[in-house]
């Protein structure tokens, strides 16, 4: 894994930026593994921006969402396709076709993990994955559990996740208990992986992440036996890295 460490958040979404448009560049068809959460915001915002002023062209490309809440859809404020599309995919003007994200609100969410592995299937996988990881190790919605799920499936919240995320919702008790994720098959099939991590509340994971045993207690550690995996992390998060 390459890790870069940047001064502050600012550098690390730029970096990222640079990163996700020149792989564009070289495919604009390019299939984006896409992550939600406050880390990739400062990512999504300079795409968006490099997008408005011509630097990138960004409407050809697909996007994969890594998860949903369950019992949210789109017409939700606090919704994953509500927060895709205003931060991004609006932003970029792509066609709903090319935007993918787990429907939180199916009645037969089983159908839908496998509808959703069957899009990322007729893709042909996912070129670029960006992934944020949660102070537990999550990556996507992969919870730390006792085995390592390979595939779309639905998800109960730890309550270290819930805690994490009641910062967007009104009360805690308002944080959905249940999620729909991609699997650990379709991050680690991507043909590159971008990790982003900010904040000294990442410290501990991170370190875990990337330096301890691979075990699904801590979910990103899988990512060490990727073959192309780039770390960006700023340096409160490489807080327990550097000693
Ligand atoms: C969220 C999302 C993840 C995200 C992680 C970290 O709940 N499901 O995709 O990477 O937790 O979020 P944040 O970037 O807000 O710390």
């Amino acid at each position: 894994m390459e890790l870069i460490e940047t001064g502050d958040y600012g550098q690390l979404s730029d970096i990222a930026c640079e990163e996700v448009c020149k792989a564009a560049a070289q495919k604009p068809h390019i299939v984006l593994g896409l992550a939600t959460g406050s880390t990739p915001l400062g990512l999504y915002e300079r795409l968006a921006s490099a997008h408005r002023q011509g630097k990138a062209n960004l409407s050809k490309v697909y996007g994969i969402n890594l998860d949903e809440y369950v019992g949210l859809g789109k017409e939700h404020a606090l919704s994953y396709a509500r927060y895709m599309w205003y931060n991004f995919y609006e932003l970029i003007g792509i066609p709903g076709e090319q935007a993918n994200i787990p429907d939180g609100l199916a009645t037969d969410l089983e159908s839908e993990c496998r509808r959703y592995d069957e899009v990322i299937r007729s893709l042909g996988g996912i070129d670029l994955q960006v992934l944020g990881i949660g102070a537990n190790g999550h990556i996507g919605f992969n919870e730390p559990a006792d085995f390592f799920a390979r595939d779309t499936h639905i998800v109960q919240l730890s309550d270290s996740t819930r805690q994490m995320n009641a910062r967007f919702f009104d009360s805690p008790q308002q944080v959905p208990t249940a999620a729909v994720t991609v699997g650990v098959g379709a991050i680690m099939g991507a043909k590159r992986i971008l990790l982003l991590a900010s904040g000294p509340e990442k410290a501990t994971a991170l370190a875990a992440a990337l330096y301890g045993a691979i075990t699904p207690r801590v979910p990103a550690s899988i990512l060490q036996l990727h073959p192309c995996v780039t770390v960006i992390a700023d340096r409160a998060a490489c807080g327990e890295i550097n000693g």
